[in-house]
């Protein structure tokens, strides 16, 4: 049998500690969908023998036998058993407004447990951030070993998010601040920390010597569903750029970390966010393009345009973006690195694909395909790693050889359920482990790239139409003789 070895983080007790987990915005979506299903899996797996509750905040009244047959729908094919019990620790309050007086209450419950730290996760709107800090100071709640657990959008500018920022941190220090990514959560997203720094292999040739280009696509089929509203307002750069597909490129790019101690980590990323070359006039006609669905069709489904979607007549909010650009340090340079991020794309496929260089020399001179290497690190819809490499065809004769992959197809190998990114990211938070949540230099450090786009992109990159359920107008940006590798049937 093959041994497992666990890694572990040295400076971080792996204890999970007992906790009360406050959800405000408890029966909000993402609460429902994600975050009590994410505790229930880590209760049902036996990683929960502690003392905790959890509470379910509302401004509204909220049916309990409701509120969990909804949670219900999203725990999957479960022991019933388990379900009754974990339910036990699930408690509703409501608390019609953010201030001392109504969390009274709240208070009387947490306080007849003070050995549970009280982590706080705000699934709220940040315009709610304000009084929730107020009311939680002024109950004295927010204690030196208190957590506070936040979701993007965390502000759309860095002056916004700055001033987000100095709200939270009038009740908490940086140490008990989680900011989610819930792509640093993802299996796939992880083991790129395990492919880079505990195989040799790789590590030897990351660098603009050996690596042609890194290309990143999160390609989803789906267009804004529900969320117009805040999608409207939002756009796919600050959606999904601003963070999934920058984190994803800081743990591509940083230099190896000397431990796995978060703030070890995350100045690590945050070079790589410091060092991404800003867009300029120029680069902005050139290097970025943003696009917005219009109707189209999906395999005999008729799809709408975004702006039937979101009901009106006009909107220059952008659901797809592609981009190129580059980190300026010796590693990488001039390396180009592309993104590409889109809704209501041909299919739901994300991945990140590092093609390398051609080889110097070529002895094999019939060959009809260049020389080179793909290493693809496929994130969705199923989680795999891929090398492609050329491999002699069978039989006598000249050398006839065809890329083929090797493939490590997380599902053949680890049979379990794969667990949901919350799942991972909640147990981290209860252990109090920062590594994998960010840090707000290094938000700050992408908000400032980002403005290098947003100051002028309204005038310099005009908006292209793409049909809905197509790959978008990502070639635009691309160099002459370089594709999208990505483009399944
Ligand atoms: C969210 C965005 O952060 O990520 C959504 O707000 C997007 O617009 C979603 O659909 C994608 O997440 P996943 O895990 O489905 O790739």
């Amino acid at each position: 049998m093959n041994k497992v070895i666990f890694m572990r983080n040295q400076t971080h007790s792996p204890q999970i500690k007992d906790f009360n987990l406050v959800i405000f915005g408890g029966n909000g979506d993402l609460s429902k969908r994600k975050i009590i299903p994410a505790l229930f899996h880590r209760y049902a797996d036996g990683q929960l023998k502690v003392d905790f509750e959890i509470y379910s905040i509302s401004r509204s009244p909220q049916d309990r036998a409701e509120f969990l047959a909804e949670i219900q729908k999203f725990l999957g094919k479960v022991d019933s058993k388990k379900v009754e019990a974990f339910f036990k620790h699930l408690v509703i309050l409501e608390i019609p407004k953010n201030n001392a007086e109504n969390y009274a209450e709240m208070k009387k419950h947490l306080e007849a447990n003070p050995n549970r730290q009280a982590i706080f996760y705000f699934s709220v709107p940040s315009g709610a951030f304000s009084e929730i800090c107020t009311a939680l100071k002024e109950t004295g709640l927010s204690k030196n070993d208190s957590k506070v657990v936040l979701e993007k959008p965390l502000g759309h500018s860095l002056k916004s998010s700055e001033e987000i920022n100095d709200i939270i941190m009038s009740a908490f220090e940086e140490r008990q601040v989680f900011r989610i990514d819930h792509y640093l959560g993802k299996e796939t997203v992880q083991n790129l920390m395990v492919l880079r720094f505990a195989n040799h292999l790789f590590e030897r040739a990351w660098n603009a010597e050996n690596i042609e280009n890194i290309q990143i696509t999160v390609a989803e089929s789906l267009g804004v569903e529900k969320r117009a509203g805040y999608y409207d307002k939002t756009g796919a750069l600050l959606d999904m750029i601003q963070n999934h597909l920058l984190q994803l490129l800081c743990l591509i790019a940083m230099e190896p970390p000397s431990s796995l101690d978060p703030d070890t980590v995350r100045n690590e990323k945050q070079k790589v966010l410091e060092s991404l070359r800003p867009f300029t006039k120029e680069t902005l006609e050139t290097d970025i393009v943003r696009g917005q669905y219009t109707r189209g069709a999906s395999t005999g489904k008729k799809l709408n345009s975004y702006l039937e979607d979101i009901d009106a007549y006009d909107s220059e909010t952008e659901t797809f973006v592609a981009l190129k650009t580059y980190i300026d340090n010796w590693r990488w340079k001039n390396t180009p690195i592309y993104f590409r991020t889109g809704k209501r794309m041909k299919k739901r496929y994300s991945d990140i694909v590092i093609n390398f260089k051609e080889l110097p020399h070529n002895i094999f001179q019939d060959s009809q395909h260049p020389l080179r290497n793909k290493l693809i690190i496929r994130l969705q819809p199923e989680e795999r790693i891929e090398l492609v490499q050329l491999s002699k065809i069978p039989g006598p004769g000249g050398y006839r050889f065809k890329p083929i992959s090797l493939k490590l197809d997380f599902i053949d190998s680890f049979k379990d359920r794969m667990p949901d990114a919350y799942e991972r990211l909640l147990m981290d938070v209860i252990r109090g482990n920062q590594t994998l949540f960010m840090r707000y230099d290094e938000l700050a450090a992408a908000w400032q790239w980002i403005e290098s786009i947003t100051n002028h992109w309204k005038k310099s990159t005009p908006l292209k139409l793409y049909e809905s359920g197509t790959w978008g107008p990502g070639d635009d940006i691309m160099e002459e003789g370089t594709q999208w590798k990505t483009s399944p049937k």
